[in-house]
This record gives C-alpha cells, structure tokens and sequence, in this order.
C-alpha cells in the first residue's frame, strides 16, 4: 500500500512543481473542511481545477443540457470527434486523433515519425527522456539521445554539437530521423522555450530532413504567457501532443495532430499497444468544453495573478516572484517568523484555499490556474492576510 511519503515521493519525481500541503491519503478532496467554507477551491498548486469526481459529474451534466454530449463508439464519432476536429483547426494541421495518454501520443509520434531510423534526440529534463518508462528503447526499438543537460531548453549549437557528435564518434550510422522538444517544459518549473530558438531548432532540423515533434502537454499555458499563438507555435513542428487534463480538466486524454497520412496509422498502432477504449466521451466533451474560450478565460487569469501578486507582495514578510521565461508558476517565499504550515492550515480550513509544500530551499511553487477567477480575488486577499498574521510565530 502507498503512504503518503511515497505518494510525495512520486509527485516530486515527476517533477510536479509542487506537492500540495494536505496530501489526503486516498485522493484529493477527501480532507474535511471546516463547516464555514462551502467556498469553492482556489488551488496554487494544480494545472486545473481539479475537480472532484462530483463537480466533475455535474459538470458534465451542465455541458450536455446545453449541446447534449453524444457517445463515440471506440473514439469514432460522437464528442470525440467534434474533439479532434477543434484541434486540427486550433492547430492548423491536417488532422487530430485521440489517444488515452500522452505517453502513448509522444511515443507513436515518435515511432511513426522516425521510421526505420533509430535514434530520436530529445530534451534531457523532458517527460519523454525521464518519465516514459523508457518506452521508446523497449516497445518502440527506438534509441532516445539526451540534449541539454542541465539546462531549461537546448538550443540550435546544442542540437548541432550532439548531431556532430554523433557523426563523428559512432560506427554505424542507423540513423537519426527525429527531434523532440517539450514547451512548455515542466522540470523547469514550467517555463517556455523562447519562439526564436524553436524557429532555429526546426530551420536546423528541415535542412537535415529530420521531422520535429512537439510535447505540448502544456502548449496552452505558454501561449497565454509568450503570446504566441498555439497555431503558430504547431507550425513549426510535424506532429503536436495536447495533454486534456492539464488545462482542459479533463480526466484523461490527450489529441495527437500532424499529418493526415500520419495520424491516419494512429488508430492502429492505438490498438496494437492496447489503448483503444470503448468510450471516451466523457474526456472529450470535457475537454472541449473547456478548450473553448480558452485563451480568453487565461487572459484574464493572467491580468487577475498579477494584481493578486503585487497585493501579496505588500504584505510584510511575502515575496513572490516570477521566473525568467515563467509561466503560471511563482517562486513564493515567507520570512522565518512566518510559519508556512499555519498559513496553508488556516487558509485551507477557513477560505478552501489551497497550498503546496515549500522545497528545500524553502521556496513554494506557487502556481495560479483558472480556479482563481471563481471567486471574488477582494475576499482571498483578505483571507491571506489574516493569514499572515495569524501564522507569526
Ligand atoms: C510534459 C508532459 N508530457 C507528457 C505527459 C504524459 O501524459 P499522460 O499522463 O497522459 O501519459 C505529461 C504528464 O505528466 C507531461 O507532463
């Protein structure tokens, strides 16, 4: 059986930025809150929402009142494909496909891409390289070669000194066909890798006939920051991956889009590794339901943190802080007399506001999300400073 220090454990391995401050044993949403507050959650920890399996039903109730949500029949039809169809458009490709993960997305792109090559070069710090089971070398008979190590991104000298490398050091030439990058990147606290760098990147790679893969697990998160549309970040890449539940709160899910003759293969190689599920509507329709106003809604999430931040950082002994290239997620820190503990415990049980863990360099990863704009930012303001002064030791 997990405890819960396994569980932190994980968290932290997969490099989420930060783990939030009541672990509940079982799953979110299981921790008693005080009477008082019936409020809805404000996290500073999550992608999303994360709703609970109730809000989550409710919702989806919501959703199919208004445009009643129709099945799909083994992801044909249905909500899963009015899904696919929002995405080539978002993206500017040909064609979209569902899949039930990302890792299954990065892979087959990866695989179909790369052809008879074998080996893929991708960012050291990315899902692919570290959190994918080592898929690619196992099932896909595909070599991943790391580039970047250390740093937030690679950039074009770093990719060109590998290829070179590469060239000059080994034997037998079984061929390099594809490159990856993630944006934005998650093991660097979620900053985006600058458009003038992946403009370079994929000049490099089109003159040496490699095809280029995006992981956009996040991609909408740093179009909201960058400015750059999520269109124009697709266009200079063969194949995109777009996480559903990170930002579009789904339960699951992701959209592979690129190429008709490519994703064409997809719903094949889907059942060839076991992932064709019966159903999936109940991803989909969520996530498309959210994907609509999508940049909107983050606009105003934006302009809504700024000014939650600068209040906050009027408060004697906070500090927030954004990071170079950030994102939605903050560097906060408390002065010593502060106790962190007492101010997520408070804040928790009296306003169902939610607070991660400090590293250990005693830093939050305080991260804003849509939930911020469900409730009037006047009253978590307030509660914070409350809070703040309730928390001196
Ligand atoms: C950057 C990135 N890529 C891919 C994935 C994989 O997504 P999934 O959990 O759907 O396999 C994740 C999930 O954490 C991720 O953060």
């Amino acid at each position: 059986m997990k405890t819960e220090n396994d569980r932190r454990d994980f968290l932290k391995k997969c490099g989420l930025s930060t783990v939030p401050f009541f672990l509940p044993p079982i799953g979110l949403h299981t921790m008693p809150l005080a009477e008082t507050t019936k409020k809805t959650p404000v996290n500073f920890i999550y992608d999303g929402l994360a709703l609970s399996p109730d809000q989550y039903l409710n919702k989806l109730q919501e959703i199919s009142k208004t445009s009643p949500i129709e099945a799909d029949f083994y992801g044909n039809g249905g909500a899963t494909k009015l899904l696919e169809e929002k995405f080539a458009t978002l993206t500017g490709k040909e064609k979209a496909i569902y899949l039930p993960t990302g890792t299954m997305a990065n892979q087959l792109a990866m695989k179909l891409l790369n052809k008879n090559n074998t080996k893929v070069l991708v960012p050291e710090n990315s899902h692919i390289f570290r959190d994918e089971a080592d898929a690619a070398q196992s099932v896909h008979n595909k070599r991943l070669i790391p580039v970047g190590k250390d740093k937030a991104y690679f950039d074009r000298s770093d990719l060109e000194n590998t290829v070179n490398y590469i060239n000059e050091n080994e034997v037998f030439k079984s061929g390099l066909g594809t490159v990856t990058i993630e944006n934005p990147v998650r093991r660097a606290n979620g900053t985006f890798v600058p458009i003038q760098a992946i403009q370079e990147i994929a000049d490099f790679c089109k003159q040496n006939g490699y095809k280029l893969h995006l992981d956009g697990a996040r991609i909408h998160i740093a179009a909201a920051y960058s400015n750059i549309s999520v269109a124009e970040y697709a266009s200079h890449f063969d194949t995109v991956y777009i996480s559903l539940y990170k930002y579009l709160n789904a339960a699951g899910g992701a959209i592979l889009c690129g190429e008709t003759t490519l994703i064409d293969q997809i719903a094949h190689q889907i059942k060839i590794y076991g992932g064709t599920i019966y159903q999936s509507w109940y991803n989909s329709s969520m996530a498309a339901h959210y994907l609509d106003g999508i940049n909107t809604r983050w606009n105003q999430v934006v302009r809504t943190a700024t000014q939650f931040i600068s209040e906050l950082n009027e408060i004697p002994g906070v500090r927030i802080e954004s990071l170079k290239n950030g994102t939605n997620i903050y560097n906060l820190t408390l002065t010593k007399e502060i106790s962190l503990k007492k101010l997520a415990t408070f804040l928790y049980n009296e306003h169902n506001l939610w607070l991660g863990r400090a590293d250990t360099n005693k830093v939050v990863k305080f991260t804003v999300n849509e939930s911020l704009l469900t409730r009037d930012l006047k009253d978590i303001v307030a509660a914070w400073k409350i809070g703040i002064k309730q928390a001196h030791s």
